[in-house]
This record gives structure tokens, sequence and C-alpha cells, in this order.
């Protein structure tokens, strides 16, 4: 019995991929044209993040976040469809305009989606080989869940805001545009 039921689930995993491979692209391709959320690419390899610079996008739905205070406690909260991208690039100098990125890693707002994990799907995607894989397994949310009180990135978030498990919290014309 038991082997069966294993090879069942192991055909259903493999439909999964199979649907996986076929699946649209939760990238959007106009990226390179949203809105940037650090000036200075960051550089450092951090763990998760090996890349040497890593710059972060924001698409225009997740602009229109505001922090809520209430109680004296600050909260970002993300509207569904917020995405937030990290593009990291491999070379030993700082990139230049237009350079490619060797990976682009994602956070999707989409808290009714199964693959979700603290109400964002995570992404990684190889840009060589074009292929994204989605990270339903606590490595990224893990991580990302320190940004919600006082950490060592970014401006720190002192106070411990809710900070929606983002590290570099959307501020207007951080690019001085
Ligand atoms: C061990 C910690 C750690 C892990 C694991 C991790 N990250 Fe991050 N992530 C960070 C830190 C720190 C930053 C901000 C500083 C930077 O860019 O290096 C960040 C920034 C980001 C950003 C830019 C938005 C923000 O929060 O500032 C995205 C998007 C992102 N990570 C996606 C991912 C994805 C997708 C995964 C899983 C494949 C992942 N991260 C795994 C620590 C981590």
């Amino acid at each position: 019995m038991k082997t069966t039921l294993l090879s069942r689930a192991l055909a259903v995993a493999a439909f999964a991929i199979g649907l996986m491979g076929c699946s649209r692209a939760l990238i959007p391709a106009d990226w390179p044209s949203w809105e940037r959320l650090n000036a200075v690419p960051v550089e450092g390899a951090v763990p998760g993040h090996e890349e040497r610079f890593r710059i972060a996008f924001i698409n225009p739905v997740g602009e229109t976040v505001k922090p809520v205070v209430a109680n004296r406690s600050v909260t970002w909260k993300y509207s569904d469809g917020s995405i937030i991208l990290k593009a990291g690039y491999q070379g030993s100098a700082p990139p230049g305009k237009g350079e490619t990125p060797s990976k682009l890693s994602a956070m999707i707002k989409k808290p009714g989606d199964p693959r979700a994990r603290g109400g964002w799907i995570w992404v990684v995607r190889d840009t060589a080989s074009g292929i994204e894989s989605v990270i339903d397994a606590p490595y990224c949310v893990d991580c990302h869940s320190y940004a919600n009180g006082p950490n060592p990135f970014g401006d720190k978030n002192p106070a411990g805001d809710f900070r929606d498990y983002v590290y570099l919290p959307y501020t207007a014309h951080a690019d001085g545009g």
C-alpha cells in the first residue's frame, strides 16, 4: 500500500513540476523600469544574498504603501500585487547602467496563493537560464521576518516597526528622482 501511495505522490510531484515548467514567469519583464529602493548598490554579501552588489526595485503597486501609525507603533502593509525585486550582480565592480544581473530575487504580495509565506511569494530567477523557482520552504521568509524588528541592515529598524518582511522599506524618491 505504502509504495502505491509513494508512487502516486511522486507522479503528482512530477506533474506539478511539469506545470511549473510551462507556467508563465512570475517576475514581469518590465522590472528594470521600476523605481529603485537604494540609490547606491548594497555591497557585501549577506547570507541568502551572495552577490557582491545588489539593487532593489519596487513595482508601481508597491509604491502605494503607506506606513500606518497607531498607538505609537508603525506598521507597513504592502497591497496585493506589490513586487519588490532584488537584482544581484556577480562582478567585482559596481554594476554599470543596463548591466544584466546574474540573479533576481523577488517577493510578490499574494496572500491568497498557497505558495505564499508571510503573505509573499518568494521567487528566484537565474537570469542565464531564465529558470524561476518558488521558495515555499521557510528559508526566505524566516530570515526576512527579522526585518520586522531591530536588525543590522538598512536603517536597522530601531523602533521595531512591523515592516511586512521588507528590509529596505519604500520611501519615495530613494533614487533622488
Ligand atoms: C539570511 C537572511 C536572508 C535570507 C535567507 C534571504 N534574504 Fe532577502 N534580504 C536579506 C537582507 C539583509 C536584505 C536587505 C539588505 C540587502 O539587500 O542585502 C534582503 C533584501 C531582499 C529583497 C529586497 C527587499 C528588502 O527586503 O529589502 C528581496 C526582494 C529579497 N531579499 C528576496 C529574498 C528571497 C526571494 C529570498 C529567498 C530565496 C531571500 N531574500 C532570502 C536577508 C535575507
